[in-house]
């Protein structure tokens, strides 16, 4: 020890001394072996230099860490295990016109001047406001709101007053085998009537790509059967989504046009999102009239969050029960977000908006709640509209849905390339012509293909690709 420049002569020195001699760390057995103190000096400035950036880059590290960023990873895969869409259709015109003059028209007469005979002035002038039309309504879409509140003001079985899928599917295959309307599950829509779903058994086919593959339906709009106003459009509303997912046709769906095929190219999507705090976003499932989120997130995330009702869609739960699917309806933020504006328009206008809520799908919400089951919205008229409108701009300018429904933290999705060509052929239509009019006896004699034009429709859905994978993490 004597060798060396210090000589430990305290027990401080000593500790400091044994230290430089027998750490593992740089720089500090340099500063105790060399001899003259200006080499010491200059070790030890560049020790403490080194150590000083090495803190700095430790906490930059520990800084950036704690910002919670996120990567967005996009994984292109080639699976095999992807499971075909439900496909939801729906003829955009909800009551057959046949069935509309035969029983609402009689109807109409017997309710004709029932109670309003002795009415005091100032019931008529409540009454008359009430009746205020709207002086800028496009004339079509007051038909359709003054439809949708029939249908469910009047609680008119649509199995009856819809179109049927029996006498509107001239042909189904899918993967070259034949199908038939008993594939389909019928439920009720506001706005449309009869729709009806189906779902392709998991597993039991493959899932390759091409249109051999797909799903290929031949559709009759029976045009003859729409409401003579109101409609300027004959087709169908269809939709591609996963089985598991209520359908909103209105909203997500497309619009089929007779005369044509529409082709459509599907691709499925995954989406898996991080809870918070990564991001600053937010995901988690709503369900019935409990919280359902990551562990984690429960007391950091949005601390007033109502139990949010999706049950408002329960309907489409138990129609897959009924029907052998016993697959649950998992949450999605559209369903949420429309249960909770209908939940607004109850709480603010005692309505509720008729084109995607029939009465019997309100009544088995409402009525589990012992509530009084609210009327529909007279969107037709002024006071009403009025209402709805300002509820509408409160709800989306105060984000109070948007607040309530947490982006799911698992989603799938089918991106979807549509076309459409002219069909048919007038050569083809000559040769299929009998076979369609024996197979639906209600498709009037339509001897030309230009005829059958304004009728027909046909859809083909097929994967393009395998499926593409969205992770944020
Ligand atoms: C595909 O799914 C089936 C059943 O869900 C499973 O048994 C099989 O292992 C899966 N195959 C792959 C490659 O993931
Ligand atoms: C009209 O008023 C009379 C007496 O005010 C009442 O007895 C009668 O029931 C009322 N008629 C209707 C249709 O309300
Ligand atoms: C209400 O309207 C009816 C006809 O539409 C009219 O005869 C009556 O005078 C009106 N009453 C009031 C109070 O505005
Ligand atoms: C609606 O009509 C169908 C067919 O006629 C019938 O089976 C069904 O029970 C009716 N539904 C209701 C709620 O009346
Ligand atoms: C249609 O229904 C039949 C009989 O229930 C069944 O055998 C067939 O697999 C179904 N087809 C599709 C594509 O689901
Ligand atoms: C969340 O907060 C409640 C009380 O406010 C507490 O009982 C619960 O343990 C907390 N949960 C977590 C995951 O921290
Ligand atoms: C609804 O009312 C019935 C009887 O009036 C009562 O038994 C039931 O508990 C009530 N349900 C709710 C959810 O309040
Ligand atoms: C629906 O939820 C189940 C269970 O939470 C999950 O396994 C499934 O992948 C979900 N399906 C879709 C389409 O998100």
């Amino acid at each position: 020890m004597a060798e060396h420049g210090w000589e430990p002569n305290s027990r401080r020195r000593k500790l400091l001394f044994d230290f430089a001699e027998y750490t593992s760390a740089h720089g500090f057995i340099g500063i105790q072996r060399t001899k003259s103190s200006f080499k010491r000096a200059l070790w030890a400035l560049a020790t403490l230099a080194m150590w000083g950036l090495c803190m700095y880059q430790i906490f930059v590290a520990v800084g950036k860490y704690f910002e919670y960023n996120t990567v967005v990873s996009i994984q292109i895969k080639h699976s095999t295990n992807v499971s075909f869409p439900a496909v939801t259709l729906c003829n955009l015109n909800p009551l057959r016109a046949s069935w509309h003059l035969s029983n609402l028209m009689k109807s109409k007469k017997e309710n004709v001047l029932s109670d309003k005979k002795n009415w005091t002035e100032e019931q008529w002038r409540e009454f008359n406001i009430t009746q205020q039309k709207p002086d800028d309504m496009n004339e079509e879409d007051e038909i359709k709101y003054k439809t949708f509140e029939l249908i469910y003001s009047k609680n008119i079985n649509l199995t009856e007053a819809g179109h049927s899928l029996d006498k509107m599917l001239l042909e189904c295959t899918f993967q070259s085998s034949k199908c038939s309307a008993a594939n389909f599950t019928r439920w009720h829509h506001g706005t449309y009537g009869n729709c009806y779903t189906m779902i392709i058994p998991r597993n039991k086919y493959p899932s390759f790509i091409g249109p051999l593959y797909g799903l290929s339906l031949t559709l009759y709009a029976q045009d003859f059967e729409y409401m003579p106003t109101g409609w300027s459009t004959a087709g169908f509303r269809v939709e591609v989504h996963p089985a598991e997912y209520v359908p909103f046709p209105e909203d997500q769906g497309f619009t089929v046009s007779p005369g044509a095929v529409t082709s459509v190219a599907v691709k499925q999507v995954r989406v898996d999102r991080m809870p918070l705090p990564y991001d600053g976003t937010d995901c988690g499932d709503v369900k019935g009239d409990d919280v359902v989120l990551p562990p984690e997130t429960v007391n950091q995330s949005l601390p007033h969050r109502e139990p949010v009702l999706q049950n408002m869609f329960q309907f489409y739960s138990d129609v897959l029960r009924r029907d052998g699917y016993l697959e649950k309806v998992n949450y999605t933020t559209q369903a949420c977000i429309k249960s909770c504006y209908q939940r607004q328009l109850v709480k603010r206008c005692s309505c509720v908006d008729p084109s995607f809520v029939t009465r019997e799908q309100a009544r088995r919400y409402f009525e589990p709640r012992n509530m009084s089951l609210p009327d529909a919205c007279k969107m037709a008229y002024l006071s009403s509209l009025r209402c709805v409108r300002k509820v509408v701009k409160e709800t989306t300018e105060q984000g109070m849905c948007e607040a309530e429904c947490p982006q799911s933290c698992y989603e799938q999705e089918y991106l979807q390339r549509i076309t459409s060509n002219l069909w048919p052929r007038t050569s083809y239509y000559a040769s299929i012509k009998d076979v369609w009019q024996d197979q639906l006896p209600s498709m009037e004699a339509m001897n030309e293909a230009t005829k059958v034009r304004t009728n027909i429709a046909k859809l083909e859905i097929y994967f393009e690709a395998r499926h593409l994978l969205l992770q944020f993490q």
